[in-house]
């Protein structure tokens, strides 16, 4: 049985909020750019003249994505196959990337693993192979992205994690010891790469619509009533998250590193019920 390519769509009437040059010549590589935050990720670096190398299990899926962001923005990506815990892999996708551009300037290790599971159900290879993916994986394309090229090179590295780990999420424990987890290594990252020029930071998204995540994790809320969860009203968006790498990768950033930028409009500080709180207050107020 073959499993369905979700065809990705490229950002309608596209407006800039930065200079359109601001990543040109540069190349960035970036997992799991196949689909969701990590495609409009890629699509926003081409926006900016910045070449992409997008990475992946599914090599049907990251075609498809390839001739969809070229189309839409007149910018060269390329499809490379590769499963981020195998290092021979890879391997393969860095050299591919260094054989058809010579450079690689930013890598975005957005590949990652999740499903719902309680921990009393979760058996030891699912709670392993969401290690393996996440914190495996982006040690590995980072330290092959190191040795490769950035380490003579300068670069910027953008983990993509989330903020499961702030509080003891349900359901997330897994994926939440694997965020953390990659939070410490930007940390380490930043601080032994920092004299070759390599910034390291983690951009930690909240649930952002339009995405498998969303889709998945979200357990049947609609997009409505996730926005009345969020202290600003609303749930992120994939361009968001493609502008917020954006400004990080660029020279604006130069002085950030070992971050983690939270963007999630402020809902790991909350734990829901805000809006109903502050109307039964304003009701108890109004009667005194
Ligand atoms: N609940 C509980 N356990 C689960 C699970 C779920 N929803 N999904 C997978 N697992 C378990 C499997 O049962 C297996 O454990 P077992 O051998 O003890 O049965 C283990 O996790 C590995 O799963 P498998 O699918 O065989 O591994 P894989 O390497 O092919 O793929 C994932 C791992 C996480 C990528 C895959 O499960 C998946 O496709 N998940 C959904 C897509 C996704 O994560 N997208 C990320 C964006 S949110």
């Amino acid at each position: 049985m073959t499993s369905e390519v979700v065809t990705e769509t490229c950002l309608e009437n596209y407006k800039y909020s930065f200079k359109s040059d601001i990543l040109s010549g540069k190349v960035a590589l970036i997992t799991g750019g196949g689909s969701g935050i990590c495609f409009t990720i890629a699509e926003i670096f081409m926006r900016h003249g910045c070449h992409t190398v997008i990475v992946g299990r599914k090599l049907e899926r990251l075609q498809k994505s390839s001739e969809t962001l070229t189309k839409a923005t007149g910018v060269k990506c390329i499809p490379a196959q590769a499963d981020i815990r195998k290092p021979v892999e890879v391997i393969a996708a860095v050299d591919k990337c260094l054989q058809e551009f010579g450079r690689l300037d930013v890598l975005i290790n957005g590949a990652a693993g999740n499903f719902l599971c309680s921990l009393e159900d979760m058996s030891f290879n699912a709670f392993k192979t969401i290690q393996e993916i996440d914190i495996l994986g982006t040690y590995n394309v980072s330290k092959v992205a190191f040795d490769k090229y950035m380490k003579d090179h300068g670069g910027v590295i953008i983990h993509i994690t989330a903020l499961l780990h702030l509080k003891g999420t349900l359901l997330q424990a897994h994926v939440g010891v694997a965020k953390s987890g990659i939070e410490t290594l930007a940390k380490h990252q930043a601080v032994e790469w920092g004299p070759k020029g390599v910034r390291v930071m983690c951009v930690a998204p909240g649930p952002v619509e339009a995405t498998e995540g969303f889709n998945r994790l979200t357990m049947g809320l609609t997009v409505e009533q996730i926005n009345q969860m969020v202290p600003i009203g609303k749930v992120g968006t994939r361009q968001e998250m493609g502008e917020i790498c954006l400004f990080l990768a660029s020279d604006m950033a130069g002085q950030i590193t070992g971050s983690t930028v939270i963007a999630d409009g402020g809902q790991w500080m909350v734990s829901g019920d805000e809006r109903m709180r502050m109307q039964r207050y304003r009701q108890m107020k109004s009667r005194m």
